[in-house]
């Protein structure tokens, strides 16, 4: 099915499999083991001898499905699911990495991101530098004799800047590394890392795969030997699964996927562009906008520009507050990607922990507010954020 349908089709079809029942809907199995015919038949399921379902921490229905829809999505030969995010890097990394290796990480990844590899992998012998997102001989420049992984996120959150994958996937290659990119900002309707060169893709499925905030979920997608070799290896033993139920509603998610994205990135720059010229507007991130500096890049690497819109407004925390404060419409939430908009003062809560150095090093001023827009309509979207500009 991957070779012969486009994106749209395989959102809503790939990786269906009927039951004897032929319900048309894709089947909830909420069982957390299955029966075996006998003795014989357990055995050759438990040693692999056999294929089939086992249990669920490894294998169920829905599940697989879940997996082969995104994995057609991605152009990837195999995906493992996760219980979120943050454990799709977390089995990536403890499968794929040992005492005594380095990792090149951006420095604009997920805050959670920074912390497992500044703080918990560290404990356990394995080296992080951080690098700036746009800059490649950075990279270069971070290089070891021991360095096993490149990670990014691109689009970066919350300041969207863009990392060329193509041009990281040739550095990581030449130091014998792997490339890994976080894509749950464009998901694989606007952007597929593979495809440009990445080894493996990671999703918070969390974001704009569920899309309307419901469930937490993850994955780790790639070649065979990477992925089933590799981190399914880690999540069978570790545990760290995606529930049936979870799965089930991120593959629902999937079937409105391509459509979402779209009509988020359209609504997102059209309120980008507003923002643009609004006297009360410092400074708008948007990788669709003319301004942005990886413009360019990102119109290369991305069909669309994305859903999140971060801007900085004059007058410091007090100004961005008063207009969080002022929205009656936007959901004052740290999530994303979601169909309903969200609004976020990164400063004080997604980057708040860490130190204030930090923070103005990479760019996260009091004044910086992050839009997440949804499917409302842009015209009551602007008269929410113009309420707390005036
Ligand atoms: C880009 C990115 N990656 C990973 C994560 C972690 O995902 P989860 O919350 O599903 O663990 C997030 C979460 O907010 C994120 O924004």
């Amino acid at each position: 099915m991957t070779d012969t349908f486009e994106l749209a089709t395989l959102g809503v079809r790939a990786g269906q499999r009927r039951t004897e029942f032929q319900e048309h809907s894709e089947a909830l199995f909420l069982t957390s083991s299955f029966v075996f015919d006998s003795a014989a038949q357990a055995a050759a399921r438990f040693t692999g001898g056999e294929e089939g379902f086992v249990y669920s921490r490894f294998t169920n229905p829905t599940v697989s499905m879940f997996q082969d829809r995104l994995a057609a999505l991605e152009g990837a030969g195999a995906c493992v699911a996760t219980a979120s995010g943050m454990s799709a890097i977390l089995a990536t990394s403890m499968a794929l990495l040992k005492a005594g290796d380095h990792v090149v990480c951006s420095s604009a990844v997920f805050g959670s991101t920074v912390t497992l590899y500044s703080g918990i992998l560290a404990k356990f012998g394995v080296q992080t530098s951080f690098v700036s997102p746009t800059d490649v001989r950075e990279w270069e420049k971070a290089l070891r004799p021991n360095t096993k992984l490149l990670f990014l996120e691109t689009p970066s959150n919350p300041l969207t800047d863009i990392s060329d994958i193509s041009a990281l996937s040739g550095v990581a290659h030449k130091a014998g590394a792997l490339l890994a990119v976080d894509n749950a900002f464009c998901t694989p309707a606007l952007q597929r890392p593979l495809a440009l060169g990445a080894d493996l893709v990671i999703h918070s499925a969390t974001k704009y795969l569920d899309g309307q905030g419901r469930v937490l979920g993850g994955a780790v997608l790639g070649s065979k030997a990477l992925v089933m070799d590799g981190v399914f290896g880690f999540l069978r033993t570790a545990g760290p699964a995606l529930s049936p139920f979870n799965a089930w509603v991120i593959l629902k998610g999937m079937e409105t996927l391509e459509l979402r994205m779209l009509a988020q990135s359209e609504r997102a720059l059209e309120l980008a562009r507003w923002l643009e010229r609004h006297p009360k507007v410092a400074r708008v991130f948007y990788p669709g906008l003319e301004s942005h500096p990886q413009h360019a890049l990102a119109m290369r690497q991305q069909r669309a520009a994305g859903a999140v819109v971060s801007f900085e407004v004059k007058g410091g925390r007090a100004a961005a507050w008063k207009l969080i404060d002022a929205t009656r419409l936007i959901s004052i939430t740290g999530n994303l990607g979601d169909v309903k908009s969200t609004i976020t003062h990164p400063a004080t809560t997604t980057h708040g922990r860490i130190s204030a150095e930090a923070r103005a090093a990479a760019g996260i001023t009091e004044g910086l507010v992050r839009v997440a827009v949804g499917l409302e309509s842009v015209a009551d979207l602007r008269t929410d954020l113009e309420r707390g500009l005036a």
